[in-house]
């Protein structure tokens, strides 16, 4: 049978209500979904370090038969190979999304021809949910409770404690 296997890739800093609810949709649509977390060792200040997002990330897609966490550095379309990955999965909230999107996409195709990327709208309501907004509100004292899964909210509290 042919099964199709996705990846969907990402920085996850934090994970957010929108990145569940793409997970959600990409595991009716696709066989197996690889959320594939990128560990950027350079990245000068992250929030969360990389093995604390996949913590976060497997907890939340516990429900998910066919969804499994990962990570990743280097090239993408290498990564995607090793997973023998027929897609990779990208959401798209807003026009200004499209122009980063469709560039990473022709470059991904450039180097890996048979790799489609496939584009999936989350839910309205997290339209306008980025990890880097939820960092920036949280940083500032802001509430981002109901844009984060309770567990990323409990993490984010307990980091805000020691940061004090
Ligand atoms: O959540 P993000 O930060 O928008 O995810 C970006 C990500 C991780 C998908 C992208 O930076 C990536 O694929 N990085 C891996 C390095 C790579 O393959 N770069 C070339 C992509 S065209």
């Amino acid at each position: 049978m042919n099964t199709v296997r996705a990846i969907y890739p990402g920085s996850f800093d934090p994970p957010t209500n929108g990145h569940l609810d793409l997970i959600a949709r990409g595991s009716r649509i696709f066989d197996h979904l690889v959320v594939a977390v990128l560990h950027n060792a350079d990245k000068a200040q992250p929030l969360f370090h990389t093995q604390e997002r996949v913590e976060m990330l497997r907890e939340t897609t516990r429900e998910f038969d066919n969804v499994s966490v990962e990570t990743f550095d280097g090239l993408l379309v290498e990564f995607a190979r090793q997973q023998r990955a027929q897609a990779v999965l990208r959401g798209i909230r807003a026009i200004s999304d499209y122009e980063y999107e469709f560039q990473m996409a022709l470059m991904n195709r450039r180097l890996a021809p048979e790799l489609e990327t496939v584009f999936m709208m989350p839910a309205e309501k997290y339209s306008y949910v980025s990890s880097r907004l939820i960092q920036q509100v949280f940083h500032l004292g802001g509430s981002v409770e109901g844009l984060v899964p309770p567990v990323v909210l409990e993490r984010m509290r307990k980091r805000s404690a020691q940061i004090k």
